[in-house]
């Protein structure tokens, strides 16, 4: 008897943390591929935490969505037709009736962006319900399949399955990186960067005005096209020696340029526009001067919108912290900011 005509049910949770990238992903092709390998780290602080409870038996996909315990009809859509598209590699789906329920750890409004730690959850999820209704589909590597479904749905949420620092897209100098899913870095960690910290300036809580998918699309055509791939490339080499070799000042180089080449790369775009606001140019000057005078190896990271991450080693937690409360904090919308960091990845939680 096939075991899908006797209804079962049941359900998962996982937790899963945002990413922010210091080399960055820009522009895409085909199915979501990345035109230029990018590097991330993932967080600790700023999580998604996604509950699906579910019934076999159904004669179609069906998705209720909750978001923080009220329906979002608009994600819950988005979902839909991202579960729809996986039918033919889960026929599963087909039959499932799923009430999926989903909350952050930051606040709704903060400008954070939500679709990474969002993604990975849903895909952890979901391919742990496959896997628990037809056990034979789980030849593959859990996490690298969940990886490459959560990059469907939102390129940078495959980097968000892995802890630490995570490359998504292809290098020719390592075989394991991949367009199409996300793994660890492929190298060792200096002992100065293994406890990053990201401290999340909240420069205006609003949504974006342009989103990335907007941006992504732009990239097609973009008169820098071609020096923006070789840029990323090269960054992402330098950045693999510079994580072994512990050279900080090197990393901030690396990093800052990242930063605002992004920003450059929308400014050249057609048409332009414009996502960093007064403040985040203050914040980044603050920096650049705080760092000369202190000889504190603190950086900025931008992502597509106008927040500030700060990046530094945990051991100068105590200066970077005093400089945000006594000088910083002032540029942030009120007064919002998230102690953040390098955290330990997604985690299964027990019903
Ligand atoms: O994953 P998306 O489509 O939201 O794009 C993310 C783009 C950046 O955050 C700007 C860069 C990155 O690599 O995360």
């Amino acid at each position: 008897m096939n075991q899908l005509t006797k209804p079962t049910e049941g359900s998962v949770t996982w937790q899963t943390p945002s990413n922010i990238a210091l080399v960055k992903y820009w522009g895409k092709h085909g199915v979501q591929l990345p035109i230029n390998p990018s590097l991330s780290i993932t967080l600790r602080q700023s999580t998604t935490t996604t509950e699906i409870k579910y019934q076999t038996g159904s004669d179609k996909l069906t998705v209720d969505f909750l978001f923080e315990g009220k329906p979002e009809l608009s994600f819950g859509e988005r979902i839909k037709k991202f579960l729809s598209a996986q039918i033919s590699v889960y026929p599963v789906l087909k039959e499932l009736h799923l009430k999926i329920s989903s909350s952050n750890t930051f606040p709704h409004s903060s400008g954070i962006a939500s679709s990474a730690s969002a993604f990975s959850a849903l895909s952890l999820c979901i391919l742990s319900v496959v896997r628990k209704i037809s056990p034979n589909q789980g030849e593959r590597d859990f996490l690298e399949e969940a990886s490459e479904l959560a990059r469907l749905g939102s390129g940078s949420a495959g980097r968000s399955i892995y802890a630490g620092y995570v490359v998504w897209g292809e290098m020719k100098e390592y075989k394991a990186y991949s367009d199409y899913f996300a793994v660890p870095v492929q190298t060792k960690i200096h002992p100065d960067f293994q406890d990053m910290q990201d401290a999340i300036l909240i420069v205006n809580s609003g949504r974006k005005k342009v989103g990335s998918s907007a941006g992504h699309n732009l990239m097609a055509g973009h008169p820098y096209l071609k020096a923006r791939i070789d840029q990323a490339r090269k960054n992402m080499n330098d950045l693999h020696s510079v994580l072994s070799s512990g050279d900080q000042s090197r990393f901030i180089a690396i990093v800052e340029n990242e930063a605002l080449s992004l920003h450059g790369l929308m400014l050249a775009s057609n048409p332009g526009y414009l996502l960093m606001e007064e403040s985040t140019y203050k914040i980044i000057e603050d920096i650049r001067t705080f760092r000369s005078e202190t000889g504190v190896p603190l950086c900025f990271t931008l992502d597509a919108g106008p927040n500030v991450h700060l990046l530094y080693p945990d051991k100068e937690k105590g200066r970077v912290k005093g400089f945000i409360k006594d000088h910083l904090i002032r540029y942030c919308s009120n007064g919002q900011w998230i102690d953040d960091g390098m955290g330990e990845g997604p985690r299964e939680l027990q019903a």
